[in-house]
């Protein structure tokens, strides 16, 4: 008796990766990419992709899931909810965040964090760092030791009264980046202009939610930007700014990568997809959903979001899942009040429009190629935080997580979403495409219709370290009694 040569075979597929378009078969085993070629032998299990796109799983390397939040509030989506929605709309491999408190050690808010996600996941994680409090032992021992261990990436913040880190700090930590070989993500916004700006508006009875994004202008966002780039550069260690929200964060970026700088960038869909007029345009409570940070811009800085996924400026393309309820005591009216704007949980739902959003009004809108769409939603998070070969492309060797694209209209509706929140900012946008199916380590977890669970469980994934990035020297030997 002979066994089939494949578990599955996906048949005359129009495979993208982020360097070329080709006609394939893709045979797989073991959860794994074994063969690309014409005509192979017959798999247990064959689905025919003819005429049909199919790009690598999409890697969202930039989203919050079951994160520890201040009392009342809680994240609406876990595991077991984000990463079904994740599947749902063709991704395939989630980078949330370990956040450390104020207080507890790194290892305890990684080992926290394990917790959530172990068995609960429907596709394969991997955690980035928060760091919130960069004590000797963090910086000395912790950090270092995690960076080895597989969490080669973390987030710092330049607001938020809990998390940021004052210039000093961040120097600290962005030398532990480069002495480690680790990817510094950076929350780039001016604290004490956010404070001072939200006084006075306060002081002005100005606290709906449209007043979040008068609190929180371009500038702010350009000078944390611009400070964040300085410090990188005095390190000498590559950064990558998360969220970039228009045109005046972009400028110091384009500025920073004209003088040879490693200054990498990512935006997301509320950048392209949404604008300062959806945190309300009266002082309607429901402008609350849309509340996140750095706000969503005017439509001139849409453009200029475009323009930089179109010519190479955005690194990477991320959603920024941050799931709170619209209507929840835990979400966007805590304790179940209308909250001036200060106190609304910051963050919107994204992970499974994230996909179909850029390749509708991105691809089939003629706005970025193909290979480009395939690059910035999979290659290079995966690169940019040590995950590249195995997962973020389509190549012998590579994990077998795949979408298969249907392309055809369609409207999005929270009704037909899988993740756990009570509504999508992205309600009544119209699609060109959509997943077909998304593949996971060889199974259909997303069949066009159905979430269907896999077999076993998404697995945590250790990353290596990020080859975005050239190798970066050692800092020089410390000399003196100081160790
Ligand atoms: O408003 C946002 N972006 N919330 C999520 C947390 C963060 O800073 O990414
Ligand atoms: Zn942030
Ligand atoms: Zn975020």
């Amino acid at each position: 008796m002979s066994f089939p040569a494949f578990d599955l075979v996906v048949r005359h597929a129009r495979v993208a990766t982020a360097s070329d378009t080709f006609e394939a078969d893709l045979g797989i085993r073991d959860g794994r990419i074994v063969q690309i070629g014409t005509q192979l032998p017959a798999g247990a299990r064959e689905i025919d992709a003819a005429g049909r796109v199919v790009t690598p799983g999409g890697v969202d390397a930039h989203c919050h899931l079951d994160q520890p939040m201040a009392p009342p509030v809680r994240m609406a989506d876990d595991f077991d909810s984000g990463t079904r929605a994740a599947a749902c709309g063709g991704t395939t491999t989630v980078i949330p965040f370990a956040a450390q408190e104020k207080g507890q050690s790194l290892r305890a808010a990684v080992a926290d964090y394990h917790r959530r996600a172990e068995g609960r996941a429907h596709v394969d994680y991997a955690f980035h760092l928060i760091v919130s409090d960069p004590t000797p032992q963090v910086l000395g021992e912790e950090l270092p030791a995690l960076i080895r261990e597989g969490y080669s990436s973390f987030k710092i913040y330049m607001t938020y009264d809990e998390l940021k880190l004052d210039d000093g700090q961040i120097l600290d930590v962005l030398a532990v980046a480069r002495q480690h070989g680790a990817m510094a993500m950076v929350h780039a916004e001016n604290a004490d202009c956010i404070a001072w700006l939200t006084k006075k508006l306060e002081a002005a009875g100005q606290t709906a939610p449209r007043f979040h994004g008068l609190s929180r202008p371009m500038l702010v966002e350009r000078e944390a930007t611009h400070r964040a780039i300085a410090l990188a550069e005095l390190v000498d260690t590559p950064i990558l700014v998360v969220h970039v929200s228009g045109r005046e964060a972009v400028e110091q970026i384009r500025w920073a990568r004209a003088q040879g700088l490693k200054v990498f960038a990512e935006t997301c869909p509320q950048y392209l997809f949404l604008s300062a007029e959806d945190l309300g345009i009266d002082n309607s409570y429901l402008g609350a959903r849309c509340v996140c940070s750095p706000p969503p811009r005017d439509k001139a800085n849409q453009q200029v979001i475009w323009d930089g996924l179109a010519d190479g400026l955005f690194t990477v393309f991320s959603s920024d899942h941050a799931p709170f309820n619209y209507d929840s005591p835990e979400g966007k009216k805590p304790g179940g009040q209308e909250v001036a704007f200060r106190h609304i949980p910051n963050g919107i739902p994204g992970i499974e429009t994230r996909m179909a959003l850029l390749y509708s009004e991105g691809v089939l809108g003629g706005r970025i190629t193909l290979n480009r769409f395939v690059e910035l939603t999979a290659t290079n998070p995966a690169k940019a935080y040590g995950l590249h070969p195995r997962k973020g492309t389509i190549a012998v060797g590579a994990d077998a997580d795949l979408v298969v694209w249907d392309e055809g209209e369609r409207v999005i509706r929270n009704a037909d979403l899988h993740h756990a929140v009570d509504h999508t900012p992205y309600e009544g946008q119209r699609l060109r495409a959509w997943p077909g199916l998304t593949i996971a380590r060889g199974e259909v977890v997303w069949d066009g219709q159905d979430f269907r669970p896999p077999s076993r469980p998404g697995q945590f994934l250790a990353c290596g370290a990020p080859t975005l990035l050239p190798r970066v020297a050692a800092l020089p030997a410390r000399t003196g009694t100081d160790g």
